[in-house]
């Protein structure tokens, strides 16, 4: 028996929604500012154009993509950091999606300086 087209088409959709990351279906930005500013202000400074140390990254205008991914990797320490670790152990994927909109949101400073 052949498969309808509109039954393909579910299973496409639903496809599509499972391999969509978090924040792409629903971030919170208004969320996300108030947990950074509880907690990774500060280190990343207020406007998270202003870390306390200048090792430290600026978080502001970095694309929602990487800022999630990021978090997402400090958690399962494929990316390895002993400070961001900690910091991402607690967070669930939704704050995860909250934090990275709100960045992404900030105006970034974020320049290449041809020498
Ligand atoms: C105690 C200081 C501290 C706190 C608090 C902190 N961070 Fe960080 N963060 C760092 C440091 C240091 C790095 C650089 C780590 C590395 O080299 O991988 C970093 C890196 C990051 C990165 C990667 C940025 C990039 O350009 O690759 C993200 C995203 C991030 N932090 C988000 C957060 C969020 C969201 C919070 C709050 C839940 C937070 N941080 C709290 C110190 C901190």
């Amino acid at each position: 028996m052949a498969i309808s087209p509109s039954i393909r088409l579910l299973g496409a959709a639903a496809l599509a929604a499972a391999l969509l990351p978090a924040h792409a279906l629903a971030a919170d930005i208004a969320k996300g500012r108030e947990k950074a500013d509880q907690v990774c202000a500060a280190c990343h400074g207020k406007d998270g154009n202003t870390p306390i140390d200048p090792t430290y990254p600026r978080l502001a205008g970095q694309s929602a993509d990487y800022l999630f991914q990021s978090l997402v990797d400090y958690k399962n320490e494929s990316r390895k950091n002993a400070i961001m670790g900690g910091q991402a152990k607690s967070l669930t994927r939704a704050e995860m999606a909250d934090l990275a909109a709100f960045y992404a949101s900030l105006p970034g400073q974020l320049k290449y300086k041809p020498k």
